[in-house]
């Protein structure tokens, strides 16, 4: 990063809400991105900084217009209003587990089901809103939130009409409700489970959908998607061993945006993985796991290399991506050079190219 008037650099102690990060925020003695840059820090993502990952400062942005922050809050504010509305419908996994799933806590969720698809209808910055996200605490109303943003993402990609985007959401933010009907020492049991405590755990989409059939105000399609989540396109996963189009539209959207997410949170065992991996496993999984069309959908709608991105080339030359092929981990590229010259490289359908692929991202770089 090229340091510059239109930044500076401040004490973590000074950071107020509002302000706007002017590069990456990484763990102190780590390469782990907390933040992205342009992030809009809230009290929330403050707190963190200082007490959770020991932050001493962060560069911020001096000047901004003022409109693109009260947009940028106003977004944010949304996804914090969501996440404050599923936390009270699902409770917290350290509380006691529930039993039911009553009309207000449903009623509650077609409020954020008609928030989210408002705002993704009008916003492509979603994989910078989920990122933000997983800066925080791992809950499954957290990961139900993304799993749902996701999804819609998805379902925009693959032209699902207005109505099924309103059940896929739906049932997005439920898909996982059942885990809060399973005790709370499995749920946040942090090593490894014995097979009655894996087999409890696997029984959460039956326990999802029998929670929705209780309450009555549910459709089948809603239902059958959170009960056939853990399906996977070969016939080998649960609880049905549903195999390809047995398993519903909608739930094999939310597969795909279920493992995703899973992918690349971060885990207390692990690193998360980053897009680029992810979607290299996903991709693999295309057909045995996975719907192949919606991996596709998904690829397109999740570009790990966007245009203008800045990277390092397994030769170690340094490129900027032009753009995106089908296959989007091999987009194409224009090698940097002095005078801007550089040679354009289609990584996909050029073969003389084959064992040149892409290492990295070039954080903190911005492309003029
Ligand atoms: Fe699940």
């Amino acid at each position: 990063m090229q340091a510059d008037a239109s930044m500076m650099k401040i004490k973590v102690e000074e950071l107020e809400s509002g302000m706007v990060t002017a590069d990456n925020v990484i763990e102190p003695g780590t390469d782990r991105i907390l933040l992205l840059k342009d992030t809009v820090l809230d009290s929330v993502m403050i707190f963190n900084l200082k007490e959770r990952y020991n932050v001493n400062d962060v560069w911020i942005k001096t000047a901004f217009s003022a409109s693109t922050v009260a947009e940028e809050m106003r977004a944010e504010i949304n996804i914090h209003q969501s996440l404050n509305t599923l936390k009270s419908v699902f409770g917290s996994d350290d509380e006691k587990p529930i039993t039911e799933f009553t009309k207000e806590a449903s009623e509650q969720i077609t409020n954020v089901t008609n928030e989210l698809i408002t705002s993704l209808y009008a916003d492509d910055n979603i994989l910078l809103k989920m990122h933000q996200l997983q800066s925080y605490d791992d809950y499954t109303y957290k990961h139900c939130l993304r799993v749902a943003m996701m999804s819609v993402t998805i379902g925009k990609s693959l032209g699902l009409p207005r109505n099924r985007m309103h059940d896929l959401c739906e049932a997005a933010l439920l898909h996982d409700l059942g885990k809060r009907t399973i005790d709370v020492g499995i749920i946040r049991k942090p090593g490894r489970l014995t097979d009655d405590e894996f087999a409890a755990i696997k029984k959460h989409p039956q326990n999802g959908y029998l929670l929705l059939r209780k309450n009555g105000g549910y459709t089948e399609e809603v239902m059958n998607a959170v009960l056939m989540h853990h399906e996977k396109f070969d016939g080998s996963g649960y609880p049905l061993k549903l195999k390809g189009e047995q398993i519903t539209y909608l739930a094999r959207i939310i597969t795909v945006a279920d493992v995703y997410d899973a992918l690349t949170s971060n885990r207390p065992y692990r690193q998360p993985w980053s897009v680029a991996e992810a979607e290299e496993f996903m991709m693999g999984g295309a057909n045995t796991h996975f719907d192949y069309d919606i991996i596709t959908a998904f690829l397109a709608a999740f570009a790990p290399y966007p245009v203008g991105e800045k990277v390092m080339l397994s030769d170690g030359r340094k490129a900027v991506v032009v753009s995106n092929n089908t296959n989007v981990l091999r987009p194409v590229i224009k090698i940097e050079s002095e005078n801007g010259d550089g040679e354009t490289i289609d990584l996909y359908n050029n073969f003389k190219y084959l064992t040149l692929s892409i290492k990295s991202v070039i954080k903190g770089e911005t492309i003029e």
